[in-house]
């Protein structure tokens, strides 16, 4: 049983196997008890308040599990609404619960799931105001074996008239202790996904979008780590906001007591609930980690990996690719494609995803976005034509799209000059040459559906790469009365959502990465629709290292698209080698996005190796267990090391970023393996026993720049 109900003392258990969350109703609030190792029992006949040391209810600073506005406790609130008064006052009390098996779908929400119900248990509190009627259901619900909780709410206005709510948070939780350092992960475009680690100061500490898409700048993701708290130990809560739009999230410090908060940004929002109606959060999922952040990430990665991304290529192995895009730009032809899939089949490549420039009359970014008809002149066979050709070689074919743009250089926007957002009267703000199409209308969604399904269903297109250009500007629509302008982020969100379901869902066997700008929309709820993510358009091995590094705090190698490209690199002018280049995307879902018809044979025949290699290990990076042995963040070297589920193969990728003459020499002890197994590294047949690699190690000679090792051990049965 995952959730417990102490009914003599209101307290509420919400187990996994390794960790507790506790609250307890106390005075008719719901409020925060513990969260960290499984405790099965609390000492009977003590007070829950002296057990945890919080003072009485009447303290500004108690630890209520979905605080309000409009009482002692002046801090942010978990939801503030505008109630149909006018007032800003909102009393939730605790009305009844309901305990349940499995977890119920948030739909049209993307989020984690369970296959059948043995594998979660969800506790639905329902809390009311009185006076104005709002109902709040708190949904927790507990993954047991995968040691992870998710949170959301729904609220409902059973009042008497139209309420609005100004904020609304996924999850609240106060703790009382502020004594955490604060990780994030933050970045731009080409360089996503930077680790951040600060000392919680007393005040705010948060970051955001207000892009209208996760963004670059930062993931919805923030953790509290332990002040001692490292890679393999001390206690680390993770927090992550399944949800691709403005998200807030962050920590208010203050005597003490800490209240973190993840939930969509209340920055320019609002919902208005009409009597009657629901309005249902995003998803929150909580990692608690007693064994540091490597702990919580391996927790994220299993929990996404299986019970968040879905459909075939959730468990799937996916092709290895050709992009034609840094090969080609948008300097293509049929012709062209077609040498380029012969030589990626003649190296083992599976398929060929013919990027942007494909469509209308573009040939550049300053048009045809929204026009998804095939430029005969550059593709004489056509889509169906060119999908023949390249099965005929062997080679598979993807396509790239950017189905929520418009270019107001196109047939789509003479035609439909109001479909983008826009504010009547203002300038139309171009980013890239291209306008956002304003998906909250549902004839803007319709269109968009019926041209990508009338694509897919043109050709055998057995890969889609669904691209997003820019952020969110002039943010209106002209279906939205001015009371629920508020409301047109969250709309986009979901009408986003919308139209990837309705495509996914027709094209079940359709492979589908997401992009924007590369990594500027890697989060949990694109991964519910699509299982991999284009994470950055920065293709060079080194920088790579601090991207994918980073990434891999929350996200599953799995889901982390990764292509060797030429050199010097188009994005930062580097040279690194084809080998460094390969061991670093050997390390995701690997691809290749350069013009191999210009590669020499040693160059190809390397490729070549490097797929092979890649099909024989995939599955352990893709599938296994990932410990960080050492971070680019902190030194010149990278190691990552995947171990098998059971822990009879690894693979460590050894990286140094740039040398330096001392050390030199770093001993890399292995974690996560088995003791008591003996190894064999795969190239030189050396043998060493698990209690070797784990103490003593394997020891890394750093010679010069950018240089790699990859090492393989697979254990003998001792
Ligand atoms: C941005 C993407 O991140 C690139 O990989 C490429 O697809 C271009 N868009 C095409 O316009």
């Amino acid at each position: 049983m995952s959730v417990i109900y102490d009914e003599t003392r209101n307290l509420f258990f919400i187990n996994t196997e390794k960790t507790s969350y506790v609250l307890a109703v106390i005075d008719g609030y719901p409020i925060h008890v513990y969260w960290g190792k499984k405790i099965t029992q609390i000492p009977e006949n003590a007070d829950i308040k002296d057990l945890f040391g919080f003072f009485g209810t009447a303290d500004e600073n108690f630890p209520k599990e979905y605080p309000t506005f409009g009482n002692i406790d002046l801090r942010a609130p978990a939801i503030n609404v505008q109630n149909t008064d006018g007032s800003t006052i909102t009393d939730l009390r605790y009305v009844s619960h309901k305990i349940s098996g499995g977890k119920p779908l948030l739909a049209p929400l993307p989020a984690t799931y369970t296959e059948n119900d043995s594998e979660a248990q969800t506790l639905e509190l329902s809390l009311r105001d009185e006076l104005t009627g709002l109902e709040v259901s708190l949904y927790y619900t507990a993954f047991e074996t995968f040691n992870a909780i998710t949170r959301s709410a729904k609220i409902k206005n059973c009042g008497n008239g139209a309420i609005k709510l100004d904020t609304v948070m996924s999850a609240s939780l106060d703790i009382m202790n502020d004594n955490y350092d604060f990780i994030h992960l933050h970045g731009g475009w080409a360089g996503e996904c930077n680790i951040e680690r600060m000392p919680i100061i007393k005040g705010q500490q948060s970051v955001d979008s207000r892009q209208g898409k996760s963004s670059h700048a930062h993931n919805p993701f923030f953790a509290l780590a332990e002040k001692s708290a490292t890679e393999t130990q001390g206690d680390v809560y993770g927090f992550n906001l399944v949800y691709s739009g403005n998200f807030y999230a962050g920590v208010y410090a203050s005597f003490g007591t800490l209240r973190a908060q993840i939930g969509i940004n209340p920055f320019n929002s609002g919902w208005i609930l009409e009597k009657g109606e629901e309005f249902q959060t995003p998803e929150a999922v909580m990692v608690y980690s007693a064994y540091g952040i490597g702990e919580m990430s391996r927790t994220y990665h299993r929990l996404y990996r299986l019970r968040l991304c879905r459909g075939k290529y959730r468990d799937a192995q996916r092709p290895v690719l050709v992009n034609n895009w840094e090969a080609t730009y948008f300097d293509f032809n049929e012709n062209k494609l077609i040498a380029l899939a012969k030589k990626a089949k003649s190296v083992g490549i599976e398929m060929l995803v013919l990027d942007d420039g494909w469509f209308g009359k573009r040939n550049s970014d300053n048009c045809s976005l929204g026009d998804w008809h095939v430029n005969l002149q550059k593709i004489p066979s056509g889509l169906y034509g060119l999908a023949e050709k390249l099965n005929s070689i062997g080679i598979k074919f993807g396509l790239w799209i950017e189905p929520e743009m418009v270019s107001p250089n196109s047939e789509l926007y003479d035609k439909h000059p109001d479909w983008c957002l826009h504010v009547p009267g203002r300038r139309r703000s171009e980013i890239r040459n291209q306008l956002v199409l304003d998906l909250s209308r549902s004839e803007v969604r319709d269109y968009i559906v019926s041209c990508i399904n009338s694509i897919l269903k043109s050709a055998k297109i057995e890969y889609i790469k669904w691209d997003m250009n820019r952020s969110l500007t002039e943010v209106w629509s002209r279906s939205l009365n001015s009371e629920r302008q508020c409301e047109l982020y969250h709309r986009y969100v979901l009408g986003l959502y919308d139209i990837m379901e309705r495509i996914i869902s027709e094209n079940p066997d359709v492979l589908f990465e997401s992009c924007s700008s590369g990594g500027g929309r890697f989060d949990p709820g694109m991964l519910y629709y699509m299982p991999q993510v284009w994470t950055s358009d920065n293709t060079d091995g080194i920088d790579r290292l601090y991207i994918q590094h980073g990434t891999s705090l929350v996200y599953p190698a799995s889901s982390v698209s990764a292509h060797v490209s030429s050199v010097p690199n188009h994005q930062v002018n580097r040279t690194t080698s084809l080998e460094l280049r390969g061991c670093c995307a050997t390390a995701g879902q690997l691809g290749y996005e350069l013009d191999l018809c210009l590669m020499k044979k040693e160059e190809l025949e390397k490729i070549k190796e490097q797929i092979t290699f890649y099909k024989e290990i995939r599955d352990i990076v893709h599938k296994g267990d990932l410990y960080r042995l050492k971070s680019p963040f902190e030194g010149n070297s990278v190691v990552w090391e995947y171990v098998s589920e059971n822990k009879r193969r690894i693979v460590l990728f050894l990286f140094t970023t740039f040398f330096r003459k001392c050390p030199g020499k770093q001993n890399i002890k292995l974690l996560g393996i088995d003791k008591n197994f003996l190894y064999k590294e795969k190239t030189t047949d050396k043998k060493y026993s698990g209690e070797y690699l784990e103490n003593v190690g394997l020891f890394f000679e750093q010679t010069s720049d950018f240089e790699e090792k990859i090492i393989v051990l697979e254990s003998e049965k001792v």
